[in-house]
């Protein structure tokens, strides 16, 4: 596995560390997105496209656009994400696609990866959680050839998502006070509206004729319990629960667990959730 990552330990561990369960439970959700994704733009690529993927994951969205190459025999794919655990997925998944796929342990705020070389970018619920995302949408632009497609997906607000709402609510409600007044605020707020995702991309980088579609998907897990253990591994929602102290944990455990069960009916039931995200397809001006 090659590695041209900036160091930053931090984010790369606690993805390391969620990404067999989040390839288990929450690849079924993205990797449909994600190859909606591809479908979106393959028809507009040129023959033999170069394509990049940006905070790659477990590599749906890399097996998608390298069987677009395959099914042309000519093309090819770079799969990148900052997480060595997730790369190392993402080369087991393209393994029998390996003559179209490669994936690399890349920073993608800083891709440092040859200017105007790719027919298109994709970041697949990647770009908007970085620290600084203004970076990282102008390095994917620069790595676009003038026309070349930059497409991102990004969850929307909880008002028409629900997986958002299912997922935060009974969290809020049950955390201490100190922990959420004022209500923590993801740091990609601003982008869940297709109004500020699209003003953010194309003043922060050279990209034009900016499109957003919608794309609604069904989270399927097999347990109430599944979907707490998956709060609590991602380095997100995982920070937020691990600053309780251990009786508060229990608690709020207890009380999203109840809020969930709930909702699939008992504790050894499948629990369901709608979702939907933007989908941003831009092209890189001049
Ligand atoms: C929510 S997951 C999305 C993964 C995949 N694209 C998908 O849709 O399933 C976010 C991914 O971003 C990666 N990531 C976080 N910060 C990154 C950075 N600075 N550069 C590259 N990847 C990063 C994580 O390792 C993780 O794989």
């Amino acid at each position: 596995m090659s590695t041209h990552a900036r160091d930053d330990p931090t984010t790369a561990q606690g993805w390391d560390a969620h990404a067999a369960d989040y390839a288990r439970l929450f690849s079924p959700l993205t990797g449909h997105i994600a190859r909606s994704m591809v479908c979106m733009v393959q028809g507009r690529l040129p023959l033999a496209p170069r394509m990049l993927d940006i905070a790659c994951g477990p590599g749906d969205l890399a097996v998608a656009a390298a069987n677009v190459c395959a099914a042309q025999g000519a093309g090819s794919v770079l799969a990148t994400d900052i997480s060595s655990g997730m790369v190392a997925l993402t080369e087991r998944a393209l393994a029998p696609l390996s003559a179209y796929a490669q994936a690399e342990v890349r920073d993608g705020q800083a891709l440092n990866l040859e200017k105007g070389s790719f027919d298109a970018a994709f970041s697949c619920f990647g770009i908007f959680l970085f620290p600084d995302r203004l970076a990282a949408w102008r390095a994917a632009a620069a790595c676009l050839r003038p026309g070349g497609f930059l497409v991102t997906s990004v969850w929307r607000e909880p008002e028409h998502n629900e997986l958002a709402r299912v997922q935060i609510e009974p969290l809020m409600a049950a955390l201490p006070a100190r922990l959420t007044d004022p209500p923590p605020r993801p740091g990609w707020a601003e982008l869940m509206t297709a109004e500020g995702l699209v003003e953010e991309v194309t003043a922060a980088a050279p990209v034009a004729d900016a499109e957003i579609h919608v794309v609604d998907a069904t989270l399927a897990l097999p347990t109430p319990d599944a979907m707490w253990r998956g709060m609590v591994g991602n380095p997100l929602s995982g920070a937020l629960i691990a600053r309780c102290a251990s009786n508060e944990r229990d608690a709020v455990e207890r009380a999203v667990l109840e809020a969930f069960e709930r909702r699939s009916g008992g504790p050894d039931r499948p629990l369901l959730i709608n979702a939907s995200c933007h989908v941003l397809i831009a092209r890189r001006a001049g």
